[in-house]
C-alpha cells in the first residue's frame, strides 16, 4: 500500500462532493460495492473542522487506494468532564465542501447515538503507560476512548490503509501499537505536520485563537526549533532552550516540554545520543496546543 503511483480514479469524478453516509449499514454497504468492484480502501478519520492539513491526509490517501473513506465525528469518549467537547467545532456543510474535488468518495459523519447506541461504550481499549503520559497525564482517559473509537472505526470502514497526521505524534505511536499489538489488518501511513508560513502548526483549535494569542501560539514551534539547534549539546541543554523560549511569552502557560524516544515514546536518558522527537504542549489563552519535532541529540 505504500506505492506512491496515483491510484486509478474512482467510478464517480474525483470532482463530485462526496456522500455523506450517516449510518455504519450504509457505510458497510457502500464500501462493500466498491470492495467488489475491486477498489482498495484508504480511510482518514477526523474529528472535523478541517484544514490544509487534513487535506493533505486525504491527498495522501488518494494516492494509496482507489476509495478514500473520511470520518468525521467528534467523539464524546475522548474527551474529560472539564474539556472542550460542548465548544469543539462542528462544521459539517463546511467540511464536505472542502472535501470536493479531493477525490474522497464517501463521508462517514454518525451521530452519536449511531456511534454508542447504548451510551459511552463499556469496552474499551487501554492506552498503557504511554497513554498515561504527556497528553495523558493531562487529559486522563484521553487516549483510552480514542484507540476505542479508532478501533471501532477501523471495524467499521475495514480500511486496506489508515492516515494520520505526524502533528498528534503520541496518538500516531499509540494507534500503531494497537495495530501491531491486536493484530489489525491495515497499514498506518504518516503524513509530515502541515505549517502556516510563520511555523504555526495547522489544528481545529487555532480557530479560537484572536490575533494577539495566534502571535503567543508561534512560541511552540519556536520552543521546538530551539531545542533543535540545542540539541547537539544534549537533552538537558535541549530542554533549557526550549523552556526558556517560553519565558518570552506572557500569554502562554507550559503544560509540558519532553524529548522521547521515538521507538517507546518514553523520555531519553540524559546522555542519549540520536535522533529523539521533542513533544510540546500548551495553553494559549483558553485554547489548549500541541506540536513536534525531530531533533537529533549530540
Ligand atoms: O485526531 C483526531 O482527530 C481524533 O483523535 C481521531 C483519530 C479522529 C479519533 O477520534
Amino acid at each position: 500500500m505504500n506505492d506512491t503511483t496515483p491510484a486509478d480514479p474512482p467510478a464517480d469524478s474525483p470532482a463530485d462532493p462526496p456522500a455523506v453516509v450517516g449510518t455504519i449499514a450504509e457505510l458497510r454497504a457502500r464500501v462493500a460495492e466498491a470492495r467488489a468492484g475491486g477498489a482498495s480502501v484508504a480511510f482518514v478519520p477526523t474529528m472535523g473542522a478541517l484544514h490544509d492539513g487534513h487535506l493533505a491526509l486525504v491527498a495522501r490517501a488518494r494516492e494509496l487506494a482507489e476509495l478514500v473513506v473520511v470520518s468525521i465525528f467528534v467523539n464524546p469518549l475522548q474527551f474529560g468532564p472539564n474539556e472542550d467537547l460542548e465548544r469543539y467545532p462542528r462544521t459539517l456543510d463546511a467540511d464536505v465542501a472542502a472535501l470536493r474535488g479531493t477525490g474522497t468518495a464517501l463521508v462517514f459523519a454518525p451521530a452519536v447515538d449511531e456511534m454508542y447506541p447504548h451510551g459511552p461504550t463499556q469496552t474499551r481499549i487501554v492506552a498503557g503507560e504511554v497513554g498515561g503520559l504527556y497528553e495523558g497525564a493531562s487529559r486522563p482517559g484521553h487516549f483510552d476512548g480514542m484507540l476505542t473509537v479508532v478501533a471501532k472505526l477501523y471495524h467499521i470502514v475495514q480500511p486496506d490503509v489508515a492516515v494520520f497526521g505526524q502533528k498528534d505524534a503520541q496518538q500516531v505511536h499509540l494507534v500503531r501499537r494497537m495495530v501491531r499489538e491486536l493484530d489489525f489488518p491495515l497499514d498506518i501511513e504518516v503524513v509530515e505536520t502541515v505549517r502556516e508560513a510563520d511555523g504555526l502548526a495547522l489544528s481545529s483549535r487555532n480557530r479560537f485563537l484572536g490575533e494577539p494569542e495566534r502571535r503567543t501560539a508561534l512560541v511552540l514551534s519556536e520552543a521546538l526549533a530551539a531545542a533543535a539547534a540545542a540539541a547537539p549539546q544534549g537533552a538537558q541543554e535541549a530542554l533549557a532552550e526550549a523552556v526558556a523560549a517560553f519565558g518570552d511569552h506572557d500569554g502562554a502557560e507550559l503544560d509540558y516540554f519532553v524529548i522521547v524516544d521515538p521507538d517507546t515514546f518514553l523520555p531519553v536518558a540524559d546522555d542519549a545520543a540520536g535522533p529523539a522527537l521533542a513533544l510540546v504542549a500548551a495553553r494559549v489563552g483558553a485554547t489548549r496546543l500541541i506540536d513536534n519535532r525531530r531533533v537529533v541529540l549530540g
